[in-house]
């Protein structure tokens, strides 16, 4: 039998033209020398039991056939009431919602169901790393902004945002409560950020997972007053009929395994959202949608104490870092601290994640994972501190090495 020779790429440039990701082999690499992780944004504690409950309860109780492809009735009702009390929308869980496998599907089937090949999308730069691979999915083509650190925390120039919008401009990906720098839009430049999307016809792909995750400043205590308030792009006049908001069950809830997630979006672009997801994915595991359920109706106590939980670990943490040489400021919201290292003289982020693993026996993401050209973030690295009190503090003790 003669062996045909090949002469087709068996992979597609779409897929060769990105890497695996970054941060999810950080994971693997802390496994493997055993070091603390401070890398992929997972919790390292329980997750709460009666939402585990309700989930075991689903199983029994047989909801164990494929849900509505775009969420079960009583889930998309949930966030239908979650939503109105949270953000004071007013949403229709027959046309609005898509339930989804997670906000990562969530993006990448609303990118799907609107952007065509060519079109252009601004990302703020550092950008989730997810984001980079969503555009080159769904052929958009990125068009990035920077976000800055200067003392007063991370800006943007509101010059280079304009120059970013064109005719070609599709959408703009806002993640907000922002992963990796820990920024929290202000009211002030979401509104100027929805006057270009309004000038310029474009619609707001907004990532919110961390709308319960802010914080006050650093050092007044958890709980106390002078917590940031979560301002989603849906209620900044004008946007609610071009904005997909991107949620999902994994941060908030601390079920990041689950996979469950959701998009609210204008009737016509939810039912373009429909279709993409039921073809890539049919739909959401039935019983954890039942458990999303229980989860979104718990008391605003639960968010009380979730929002103080992590107010009282980034005050733990950023003070550790400062001490042992990284620069960094205290983040506004999310679960992140993204830090210059340039105090360590390591010729690139790489190099000196490497030397935090096997010799130091703490993993964190290499910043160049959050840029289009890694040389932007070879001298910045993100640690999250989404993880035991025990954890922080196991961290705390090795980077007393680094002095
Ligand atoms: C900004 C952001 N969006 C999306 C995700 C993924 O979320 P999900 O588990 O809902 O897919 C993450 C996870 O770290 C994230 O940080």
């Amino acid at each position: 039998m003669t062996t045909p020779t090949r002469s087709k790429n068996r992979i597609s440039k779409k897929a060769a033209s990105f890497t695996e990701s970054v941060i999810r082999e950080m994971t693997r690499e802390a496994a493997k020398y055993g070091a603390v992780n401070l890398g992929q944004g997972f919790p390292d504690f329980a997750a709460p039991e009666d939402i585990k409950r309700r989930a075991q309860e689903a199983i029994a109780e047989d909801f164990n056939q494929y849900a509505i492809t775009w969420g079960t009735k009583d889930f998309r009702d949930a966030i239908v009431e979650k939503t109105s009390w949270f953000l004071g929308l007013d949403i229709d869980p027959e046309t609005e919602i898509t339930v989804t496998c997670g906000s990562t599907e969530g993006m990448i089937a609303g990118m799907m169901a609107t952007v065509d090949p060519g079109e252009e999308v601004i990302v703020f730069e550092p950008f989730y790393e997810n984001y980079a691979p969503d555009a080159i999915l769904s052929d958009a083509k990125p068009v990035h902004v920077a976000l800055e650190f200067s003392e007063s925390g991370w800006t943007f120039d509101r010059d280079a945002l304009r120059d970013a919008f064109n005719n070609k401009t599709k959408a703009i990906i806002l993640c907000n409560p922002n992963n990796p720098t820990g920024k929290v839009f202000t009211r002030d430049e979401m509104e100027f950020l929805a006057g270009l999307c309004i000038e310029f016809d474009a619609i707001c792909f907004t990532d919110e997972i961390y709308e319960h995750i802010l914080f006050g400043e650093q050092g007044q205590g958890a709980g106390d007053v002078g917590v940031r308030e979560h301002i989603s792009m849906a209620q900044i006049d004008g946007m609610r009929e071009r904005t997909v908001v991107v949620n999902s069950l994994s941060k908030t809830y601390s079920v990041t395994g689950w996979r469950v997630g959701y998009c609210i979006a204008p009737p016509d672009i939810s039912s373009a959202i429909r279709k993409v997801h039921d073809f890539l994915t049919v739909g959401a595991a039935h019983p954890l949608q039942k458990a999303g359920a229980y989860a979104l109706s718990l008391p605003k106590s639960y968010y009380t104490e979730l929002q103080q939980d992590y107010q009282r670990k980034r005050d733990f943490i950023v003070p550790v870092l400062q001490d042992v040489g990284f620069k960094c400021g205290s983040p506004e919201g999310a679960y992140y601290v993204m830090a210059d290292i340039a105090e360590f003289g390591f010729s690139d982020d790489i190099e000196f994640t490497k030397y935090l693993i096997r010799d130091i026996g703490v993993a964190v993401v290499p910043g160049s994972s959050f840029y289009h050209d890694a040389s932007l973030g070879s001298q910045q690295v993100r640690f999250c501190f989404c993880k035991k009190d025990s954890t922080l503090e196991a961290a705390a003790e090795r980077f007393e090495k680094l002095r």
